[in-house]
């Protein structure tokens, strides 16, 4: 592609390029020196940057610069700094580094299925891992099937979701019918959407849900898109969604060996204003201190955002099998299963992941050439 860049022109503070469609950029001087690519301000073999800002001045203005061609399709960008220190930049360079890199969300309803994708060519072939990674950013949900039913086989999936992100309890817990478990999934009742750990300050951002075996009769699998549910409440109610950004909210797990506590607010925000992890978990939620003085408004806030997430209509139903891995993005999905209504074997173990080791094994395929 031809990112051509029409004219420069040195401004108070940044050079101002005009690329041949007409749109302007502003270039900050202090950007151009020290994102300076030449061998002097990088290590060259691991072209991590050598080049400390505070060695120019904070008013540092080129003596120089000037647009020349760089081949047939490029151009490159040559200034002269004070000291004799020259940067050069293509403008294909420029362009990559317009737009901080992301990814679409998708939201999702009811009436959403999570897709299917096959856990061995998961594992074994590259691309099908992109494809999984692709669907799971932008959804936070998808199913492995035909995957194995040996106790903790999940520990195969570091291979492509990065190391375990291991916390109290078990590296890879067992959730089973059990009279002497510390937390209701180890009971029959049913489990409302939650997401898990929301007792630690930074909860695992991946969870694989891995059923080894499942012969009882109900608990069903249940999803919830918990970033949808908030984009609508946002929408319909900011003053709302702002209190349960505000209000602290502790969390606890606990067991006889173990605890983690933490309070954080329910819904947390990027340095861009979007949501970027959730925590609801009615079970482990323990009592606002009396003393927040913003508790009725986090209570009403709170009582619509409860009343969202339990309404069937936002909730995808579905059964989950013995050698079925149900991914959840952790910081977004939440994921709960209706009552047991049988006995019977019923076998499931969660191991978690983070959500940036996901991303950026899909980034490292692209990169690395593999897909
Ligand atoms: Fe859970
Ligand atoms: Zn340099």
């Amino acid at each position: 592609m031809h990112h051509s860049i029409s004219s420069l022109t040195r401004n108070g503070d940044a050079l101002s390029a005009v690329w041949a469609g007409g749109e302007r950029t502003d270039l900050p001087y202090l950007w151009l020196r020290d994102n300076c690519g030449c061998a002097e301000c990088r290590v060259v073999q691991t072209t991590e940057k050598r080049f400390h800002l505070f060695r120019v001045d904070k008013d540092l203005k080129p003596t120089q610069a000037t647009l020349e061609c760089a081949g047939s399709a490029d151009e490159a960008i040559s200034i002269a700094w004070p000291d004799g220190h020259r940067t050069r930049y293509l403008s294909s360079e420029i362009r990559g580094l317009l737009n901080r890199p992301g990814f679409d969300l998708r939201y999702w309803g009811g009436g959403f299925q999570p897709r299917r994708f096959d856990y061995q060519r998961f594992l074994a072939r590259d691309r099908a891992a992109a494809e999984l990674i692709d669907e799971f950013l932008q959804t936070g949900v998808c199913v492995l099937v035909d995957a194995p039913t040996e106790p903790d086989s999940s520990e195969q999936l570091a291979a492509r979701l990065g190391p375990v992100r291991e916390v109290l309890f078990e590296r890879i817990h067992n959730v089973m019918v059990d009279p002497k478990g510390y937390n209701i999934a180890h009971t029959g009742l049913a489990v409302a959407p939650h997401n898990d750990f929301t007792s630690y300050t930074w909860p695992p951002s991946v969870q694989a849900l891995h059923m080894l075996v499942n012969e009882v009769e109900g608990g069903e699998s249940i999803v919830v898109d918990g970033f949808g549910l908030l984009d609508g409440l946002r929408s319909d109610y900011p003053d709302k969604f702002d209190a349960l950004c505000a209000v602290p909210v502790p969390f606890r797990i606990f067991s006889e060996r173990y605890e983690v506590y933490a309070a954080n607010p329910m819904v947390e925000l990027d340095s861009a204003g979007e949501v970027r992890l959730m925590r609801f978990n009615t079970a482990q939620m323990q009592a606002v201190p009396l003393s927040e003085p913003r508790l009725s408004d986090f209570y009403d806030a709170y009582h619509e955002l409860s009343r969202r997430v339990n309404d069937v209509g936002a909730q995808v139903t579905f059964r989950l099998e013995g050698g079925q891995v149900l991914l959840c993005a952790g910081h977004r999905v939440l994921h709960g299963r209706t009552a047991l209504r049988s006995n019977g074997r019923r076998h499931l173990q969660d191991a978690y992941f983070e959500h940036d080791n996901v991303r950026t094994h899909l980034r490292w395929l692209h990169l690395s050439g593999r897909i």
